[in-house]
């Protein structure tokens, strides 16, 4: 199989080691250089070293840009913009970035959900990643909303893994705050519910309804839980069959019909759903790994679609079940 030529930019962070871990074994990829400025000449299983004795590569800060066919860029929010503006990578290089910079689809990036956008990525030089809890979110709705059955405000909670976070330590990272506790933040104000209501309008134009989302921080490490419901007047037997409709094309995404938990998508790039009707609601929950299905195993199915493999290539991961 042919091999494409492949950078990682941020690749000491979580979701750099997370694409460092997907793409070693990945067939059809080939690691020129991975970068990082905090760990440069450290070879990589230094940094991350659960990878012992499967990769040799040493950390760069040098940033080369001719003869890169893909980039995936792991830097935090704001970030990537200067990155590259300063470094400006071949017209046919296709870039997968992993922050908020340019989900709003400016400078020409294609919004990478390819459950909504396959096509799209398909042709995209350019892809902005999802964020985490924007495709948990996104997933668990988007067939409603093509449905048009969201009339109202519609409920959500979520919680994270600490992990979600990156790997600078922080206050609200820190062991004795996170085990043993939860706590809610940006409560109604999440910054990814801009992505999501643009995604929503692309689906329907006129979507307008309130999305009221209380974001949980968990304490686990991996691991993204979504419940969103709002009035429903159709059927169970209905909603499930409309909502396997929507994803029959999408290998990742997946309605149980039986109760579902959150270690059954640990480690997968899969998003799990299930569906009840209580009290004259709708209620989807929805799980994903915040590490894969929301950041670089999407990522990796991103690269798949945009160069023409297989969607699932180098994603057949195992769940840690137990
Ligand atoms: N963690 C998740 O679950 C998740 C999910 C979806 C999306 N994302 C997004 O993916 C991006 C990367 O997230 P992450 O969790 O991998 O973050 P991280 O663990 O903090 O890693 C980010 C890396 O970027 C580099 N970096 C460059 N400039 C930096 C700066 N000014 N401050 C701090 N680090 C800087 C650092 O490497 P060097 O200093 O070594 O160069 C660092 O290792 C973020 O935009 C994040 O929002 C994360």
């Amino acid at each position: 199989m042919k091999k494409i030529k492949t950078a990682i930019i941020g690749a000491a962070g979580y979701t750099g080691g997370e694409l460092l871990r997907l793409l070693v074994h990945h067939p059809a990829c080939e690691l020129i250089y991975v970068h990082s400025n905090s760990q440069k000449g450290k070879k990589v299983t230094k940094v991350h070293p659960d990878l012992i004795g499967e990769t040799e590569l040493v950390f760069t800060d040098e940033v080369q840009t001719e003869g890169i066919e893909a980039l995936f860029l792991g830097l935090p929010h704001g970030q990537t913009k200067g990155f590259l503006e300063k470094h400006a990578f071949p017209k046919d290089t296709v870039i997968i970035d992993l922050s908020t910079d340019f989900r709003d689809e400016s400078n020409g990036f294609t919004y990478g959900l390819p459950e909504v956008n396959k096509d799209k990525i398909k042709q995209a030089k350019k892809i902005a990643n999802p964020g985490c809890f924007a495709t948990g979110i996104q997933l668990a709705l988007a067939p409603a909303v093509a449905a048009g059955w969201t009339k109202d405000s519609i409920h959500i909670t979520g919680i994270t893994g600490s992990t979600g976070a990156g790997k600078a330590l922080s206050e609200t990272t820190h062991f004795s705050y996170r085990t043993n506790n939860i706590s809610v933040y940006k409560l109604f104000n999440h910054q990814h519910l801009k992505e999501i209501g643009q995604t929503f309008r692309q689906i329907e134009s006129d979507f307008q309804q309130e999305l009221l989302f209380v974001p949980y921080r968990g304490n686990f490490t991996r691991g993204i839980w979504i419940t969103a419901y709002f009035p429903f007047e159709g059927t169970l037997d209905e909603a499930t069959n409309s909502y396997r409709s929507f994803y029959q094309e999408a290998p990742f995404t997946w309605v149980s019909e039986a109760d579902i938990d959150l270690k059954q998508v640990v480690n997968t790039n899969k998003c799990l759903l299930h569906l009840k009707k209580e009290k004259g609601n709708l209620i989807i929950y929805a799980a994903i790994d915040n590490l894969l299905k929301g950041a670089s195993g999407q990522a990796v199915q991103n690269f798949n679609l945009a160069f023409g493999l297989e969607e699932r290539l180098g994603l057949n991961l195992k769940s840690i079940a137990f």
